[in-house]
């Protein structure tokens, strides 16, 4: 029993999606949230510059007592290793990525072994989803794209089913995908989801969207249980939210409610994140 909370985090808002499917599973552990929103993004810049954000990120949540970090960002899952192995010297607490839990589920989904990969120009640089998938099953096919457009169209909130621009970018993207005959897509960045209706329109029926945060999310909340870190309360007790941002508080709440489906439930406070 442990009823410290868990800390999550993100380059910006993306690993709301993981935030969400943890809140579900977990309703009565208290949540710390960070997402680094005068930095976003994480995906097109370099693996070192994506560490020592990543660092001052983890720095932080450990600041506020967390009992587990789960990285909910496929770019920064891809450059710490599978379970934070490059940030072992920083780690007082266990540490749970998006990419061994997806790569698991994608393998098990697939009928045909052709996956997908779908993540942020350094997630697909960094080959993080091949080797795990590789691992797995080396007779996996795995074909990957980077999408640098998708996180400003999701940040800027163009994710209404018919947006026509975001309809064209997902197509143009999905292309090499479609020809490939991928029976089942990672959505490897925490972003993503929120436009999984049209990513999902444009694949098809027959092809099956793994959600990063979703396993994440499941994966974390196994591995409380296992380690004993449940928190102990109150049956009807919900746990406390607390989000916090590296840039405005203000706009916060209106787009993390695109993410979260609902409105913030919870405190949003500013962190001068180059504290850390
Ligand atoms: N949400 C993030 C991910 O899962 C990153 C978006 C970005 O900062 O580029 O990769």
């Amino acid at each position: 029993m442990d009823n410290r909370p868990v800390g999550v985090f993100d380059s910006g808002l993306g690993g709301l999606t993981a935030f969400k499917e943890l809140a579900a599973l977990l309703p009565q552990e208290d949540i710390v949230y960070f997402g680094d929103t005068g930095r976003v993004p994480y995906g097109s810049r370099s693996r070192d510059t994506i560490v020592k954000y990543a660092r001052q990120d983890i720095a932080f949540l450990q600041s506020k007592n967390v009992k587990m970090i789960l990285a909910a960002c496929g770019t920064v899952s891809s450059v710490a290793g599978p379970a934070g192995e490059h940030f072992g010297d920083l780690l007082q607490v266990p540490f749970v990525g998006v990419l061994r839990p997806t790569a698991r589920e994608a393998a098990t989904a697939t009928r045909n072994g052709r996956i997908g990969v779908l993540g942020t120009a350094a997630t697909i640089r960094s080959g993080s989803y091949q080797k795990e998938l590789a691992a797995i099953n080396p007779d996996l096919q795995v074909f990957a794209q980077d999408c640098p457009l998708f996180v400003p169209l999701v940040e800027s909130g163009f994710v209404q089913p018919g947006d026509p621009i975001t309809r064209l970018t997902v197509e143009r993207y999905l292309e090499p995908m479609k020809a490939a005959g991928v029976d089942t897509l990672i959505l490897g960045c925490t972003h993503y989801p929120i436009i999984a209706p049209v990513i999902s329109q444009v694949m098809g029926d027959g092809v099956t969207l793994i959600n990063s945060g979703r396993e994440a999310a499941r994966f974390c909340t196994a591995l409380l249980a296992e380690k004993g870190l449940v928190a102990h309360r109150d049956r009807k007790a919900r746990g406390a939210r607390h989000f916090y941002v590296s840039d405005r508080t203000e706009g916060f709440s209106s787009i993390a409610g695109i993410f979260l489906g609902e409105d913030v439930q919870g405190e949003v406070s500013y962190v001068d994140i180059d504290r850390y």
